[in-house]
């Protein structure tokens, strides 16, 4: 059985711990242009970790063919120094022929989870996601992986991935950080001109009204809010809506239009996805924590 065999490789790595110690790994996975969201994964690592490796690679398999891969942003010189700064112990920034040497005929394809939401608008985008980190894993083989809640259906993805593939990695999911006016940080704010990044900010406070009206004991259903947040987004005339949800968390299935968020049973994720010209954003709250 899988937990006798577990505990058989626990008990024969004690006995050789005594002449060579596996330290403690900790990955944190990125696409680069790093900003202060980064940074919190990389802080997050460095407390628990002996070995902290950050990955930069912006993977190909994950963009769609009318997507940003060419175009997304990189400055490699300032990733260096942040990581420098985060006390980073290793710096994994592999060349795309290094990575896909030849085409993948073999892929990682979560199910059910990436039909909705980013997945729905970007298919094949989760695919390219967990292909890439299940790779990772193998090169660096951590002991723990940090994701930010950011990419809130990402880190579901990932920890299903996890779980049905028997990964030996702990999943670290780190809080959303955003910039103090409320904008969550993201690689893709520089794509904004100064006028759509003033309209921008319709996501996230929004969302965070809403936080505060269900945290100070309001009754909300799910339909209500998910029309009330289409209303205030769509009275922004820069803002086209891609999608608003509002679903369980981590099982991401959609709530029906009259239940109370407070009542579900567990964690609400509260997400959406917005263009503004053509760059897509996306941003979320999870409510109902217990
Ligand atoms: P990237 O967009 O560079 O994000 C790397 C990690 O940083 C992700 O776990 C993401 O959720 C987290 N992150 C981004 N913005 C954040 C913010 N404002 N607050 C907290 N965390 C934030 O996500 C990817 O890259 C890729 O899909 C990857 C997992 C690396 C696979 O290619």
């Amino acid at each position: 059985e899988i937990g006798e065999l577990k505990e058989y490789l626990k008990i024969e790595r004690i006995k050789t711990a005594k002449e060579r110690k596996f330290p403690k790994t900790g990955l944190v996975p990125t696409m680069g242009y790093l900003h202060e969201g980064h940074a919190s994964l990389l802080r997050r690592a460095r407390q628990e970790n002996e070995i902290v490796v950050l990955s930069i690679f912006v993977n190909p398999i994950q963009f769609g063919p009318n997507e940003d891969f060419e175009r997304y942003p990189r400055d490699e010189k300032r990733d260096l120094e942040l990581a420098e700064r985060e006390g980073v112990d290793v710096v994994f920034m592999p060349a795309v022929n290094e990575m896909y040497p030849r085409p993948t005929l073999t892929k990682i394809a979560v199910g059910e989870l990436t039909d909705r939401l980013c997945g729905a608008s970007r298919p094949g985008h989760f695919d390219g996601v967990t292909t890439v980190v299940g790779k990772l894993f193998h090169i660096v083989q951590p002991s723990s992986a940090y994701f930010g809640q950011k990419d809130a259906q990402q880190a579901a993805v990932i920890a299903q991935m996890v779980q049905d593939l028997n990964f030996d990695v702990r999943i670290v999911p780190c809080p959303i950080v955003r910039e103090s006016d409320g904008l969550a940080l993201s690689s893709r704010n520089v794509y904004l001109s100064e006028e759509e990044r003033k309209a921008a900010l319709v996501l996230s406070g929004s969302l965070l009204k809403l936080e505060s009206d269900i945290n100070a004991g309001g009754r909300v259903t799910a339909g209500e809010a998910r029309k009330g947040l289409l209303e205030s987004i769509q009275a922004e005339p820069l803002a086209v809506v891609d999608y608003v949800e509002v679903v369980d968390f981590p099982g991401l299935a959609p709530l029906a239009d009259s239940e109370a968020i407070h009542e579900a049973e567990g964690p609400v994720l509260v997400a959406l996805a917005v263009k503004f010209g053509t760059t897509r954003l996306i941003d979320n709250v999870i409510l109902n924590k217990k």
